[in-house]
């Protein structure tokens, strides 16, 4: 059954919204009006959620062209998207056709990516399925691939039609990534919506739990923090900076392990750092920092890493491109719901406070 869906806006050249709620698949051919194809791009774990979309999409009279492409990482290459404009290419796939990617944040990047370079870009509409894909990466139309390079070095800003975040299709999402997707709602919650916090911390339990309402609050709000951001500034002019809030050391620590930990975890950590940093460097109130820890481990997520690793880090951190020159940045907060920049801070603070988070 299809309960009422929270739709929120976000803005820009060509506004769309997000629509939040539980078996909401049915409303997906209202956003693809005027196509007659619709391509739907999904790794193998969502294949039977693609069936179930595919037949839909059947009964709105819309022809689906079925793209399996590899899960998680494998599937973000050039290479898989080389092959999804080929079967494009096959199927007369035109500028009215609109693309359908299903799945974690690695499906619908490639899926956007896609749907942004074919034909100079052709609609899309995420179907994110994992809690990090619905509160931050299907929001604000940044697709991409990796490279030989990196992560996301090659992509393009391309806006969706619309998203839909259907709550039901994380009943099937490994708790493990469930968790790690709560860093990002966390951190929305200490740079702009204070009262994600007071809900964790009044009944974590229902915050782990996929199928209460309180997740469902979770995420609506969550993809406001997003919306407002993405919608003031989509192209990464500056605002948008604040929703990199603990991806500093996040990053690196994803790089130092070479990608085998959940983003979610290395945010978390980063989460601690970044406070407890801004507490030592004066513009944080105690209390406020030490917060991060306790909500944080309330939910699981691990607060601190390797003690050994912070040479490797800081070597890391140097060439995060969100460094200029030798200069660290970092995201801070001047108080709850306050984000601001901390620029350069010293070497022996940054050790300092990695030390304290880490031993
Ligand atoms: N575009 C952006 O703005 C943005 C923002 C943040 C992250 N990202 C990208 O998102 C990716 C990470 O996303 P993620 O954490 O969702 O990881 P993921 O896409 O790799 O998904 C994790 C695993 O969960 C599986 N899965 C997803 N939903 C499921 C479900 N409902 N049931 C069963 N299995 C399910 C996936 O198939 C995969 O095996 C990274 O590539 C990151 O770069 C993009």
């Amino acid at each position: 059954m299809m309960s009422e869906p929270t739709r929120i806006d976000v803005a820009g050249e060509r506004p769309y919204p997000v629509l939040v709620g539980r078996d909401l698949l049915l409303t997906l051919p209202g956003l693809l009006d005027g196509a007659a194809q619709v391509a739907v791009l999904h790794a193998p774990p969502l294949a039977t959620l693609a069936d179930r979309i595919c037949a839909g999409l059947r009964k709105a009279r819309l022809a689906p062209l079925p793209l399996e492409v590899p899960d998680a990482e494998a599937g973000k290459t050039i290479e898989v998207a080389a092959r999804c404009w080929d079967a494009l290419g096959g199927a007369n796939f035109t500028r009215t056709d609109a693309i359908v990617g299903i799945g974690g944040g690695a499906a619908t990047d490639v899926a956007g990516f896609v749907a942004a370079a074919w034909l100079r870009g052709v609609r899309w509409v995420p179907v994110p399925t994992s809690l990090l894909g619905m509160v931050d990466a299907a929001i604000g139309g940044k697709t991409g691939v990796n490279t030989a390079a990196g992560k996301n070095l090659v992509g393009a800003f391309h806006p969706p039609v619309g998203v839909l975040c259907d709550l039901s299709t994380l009943d099937t999402l490994p708790p493990a990534d469930f968790v790690a997707g709560l860093a990002e709602v966390v951190k929305c919650g200490f740079i702009a919506d204070p009262t994600i916090l007071s809900l964790v911390e009044g009944d974590p339990a229902s915050a782990v739990d996929p199928s209460s309402p309180m997740v469902r609050s979770l995420v609506e709000r969550s993809v406001r923090v997003k919306a407002d951001v993405v919608g003031a500034d989509l192209r990464e002019s500056g605002l948008r900076e604040v929703l990199n809030y603990g991806h500093t050391l996040a990053h690196a620590i994803e790089k130092v392990e070479a990608y085998c930990w959940r983003h979610g975890h290395a945010v978390s950590v980063g989460l601690v750092y970044a406070a407890t940093l801004a507490w030592r460097a004066g513009r944080l109130d105690e209390a406020t920092a030490s917060r991060h820890r306790s909500v944080l481990s309330l939910l699981g997520l691990p607060v601190s890493y390797r003690p050994d690793a912070w040479p490797d880090l800081l070597a890391t951190m140097r060439v995060d491109k969100k460094s200029r020159g030798a200069r660290l940045r970092f995201m801070v907060l001047d108080g709850l719901a306050k984000p601001s920049i901390l620029d350069g801070p010293s070497e022996e603070l940054l050790a300092d406070v990695y030390r304290e988070v880490c031993s």
